[in-house]
């Protein structure tokens, strides 16, 4: 039966917060306003040594290679690294390093335009898209973080007025590293439905149906804070897409993984990209894919930009667990469900992760 009302979930209202991080940090000197200070429920960020992560880097010439044993090895790597962090970082994926630094310039350029010319692409708090941050409930601490959201696919739906004019590479640049990323997206999926021992197409055509996989690119931005260990870039979550592919900034950390209840550093790798599978492929290789909780944490002294891209199913194509995963031994763990955005977006400002409203 298809999760198509979360009765049990009380409607909250959400809100944005009231000016971007960027303009509220120039008035505050060292004194950080309450509602940017984690709150108890949000789990104090960890200020012990952590370690890092330490799981091999997934090679994608390897995994698509055309000998027999270098591509079963390869894939075996994926299984076990996904099997135990729900994430891994990948290398020669066919993005050259100049378009990996061009889109991060864009980013960085982007926050360091006029407020002025910023504030024109503004969210607003029934949609994601544009510049801003994310909602919360009234009882909840705003994140130590700006973004730009946009749609990216279907090519058809992009909603260039939010695409900033006053850079001149913009379009080109984000046109260029999506295309790029659906690509490698499209290898993913097929080596992931491998290891699971499906058709390889099978997550490609669950999330591709009729051309219409729907992409967000996030833009985030992190200014640094001098007492770090009180804020959040992003509190602990894990991710509405069915899978993440993320590029993290070249110089600063930030980005931590859970595993075992424990918090991980991921290592900075020269052009690697990140990728992390989100609550959607969960759902579908009915939780023999685990969804990756991660967190950002603050430099105290250095400003950190990095890009998301998150890809989901389209909105109106209902998921579920995929009947070739279901059997006796492992009975359907989940509930289908349509548009899993929308339920997610109703839950992500409580302490309560969304996808266990899925769980039968
Ligand atoms: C996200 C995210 C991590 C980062 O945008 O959902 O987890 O390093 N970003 O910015
Ligand atoms: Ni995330």
């Amino acid at each position: 039966m298809a999760a198509s009302s979360h009765s049990s979930v009380p409607l909250m209202k959400l809100e944005l917060p009231p000016k971007p991080i960027q303009e509220m940090i120039k008035t505050i000197g060292n004194q950080i306003p309450k509602r940017y200070i984690y709150q108890p429920s949000d789990k104090a960020p960890d200020t012990s040594a952590i370690g890092y992560m330490d799981s091999p880097i997934i090679d994608l010439n390897l995994l698509s290679s055309s000998s027999l044993h270098q591509h079963e090895e390869e894939l075996r790597k994926l299984q076990s690294t996904l099997s135990s962090w729900g994430c891994f970082q990948l290398t020669n994926h066919g993005l050259t390093s100049s378009l990996l630094n061009q889109i991060q310039k864009v980013d960085k350029d982007f926050f360091a335009l006029p407020q002025e010319v910023k504030q024109k692409y503004s969210r607003t708090l029934q949609w994601v898209e544009g510049y801003g941050n994310d909602t919360v409930t009234e009882d909840q601490s705003y994140s130590w973080s700006d973004r730009l959201v946009l749609k990216v696919y279907p090519i058809d739906q992009r909603n260039f007025k939010l695409w900033p004019e006053e850079l001149p590479n913009f379009r080109e640049t984000l046109d260029e590293y999506t295309k790029e990323v659906r690509r490698v997206l499209e290898m993913i999926l097929k080596a992931i439905s491998k290891s699971l021992n499906l058709e390889e197409d099978r997550f490609f055509r669950e999330c591709e149906a009729e051309q219409n996989i729907y992409m967000l690119a996030r833009f985030n931005y992190y200014p640094p804070c001098s007492s770090s260990d009180h804020v959040f870039g992003l509190k602990p979550h894990s991710d509405a897409s069915a899978v993440t592919i993320l590029l993290q900034d070249k110089e600063v950390e930030g980005l931590q993984v859970q595993k075992d209840n424990q918090w991980f550093k991921v290592p900075i790798v020269p052009d690697t990209l990140f990728i992390n599978i989100g609550d959607q492929l969960e759902i579908m290789s009915n939780g023999l894919l685990k969804s990756a909780v991660h967190k950002v944490v603050i430099d105290k002294e250095r400003e950190r930009t990095s890009v998301a891209i998150a890809c989901f199913p389209h909105t109106e194509k209902e998921i579920g667990p995929l009947s070739d995963l279901i059997n006796k031994e492992r009975p359907q763990l989940y509930q289908k469900v349509k548009n899993y955005v929308k339920t997610y977006l109703q839950y992500s400002p409580t302490a309560e992760r969304a996808i266990n409203a899925m769980k039968i």
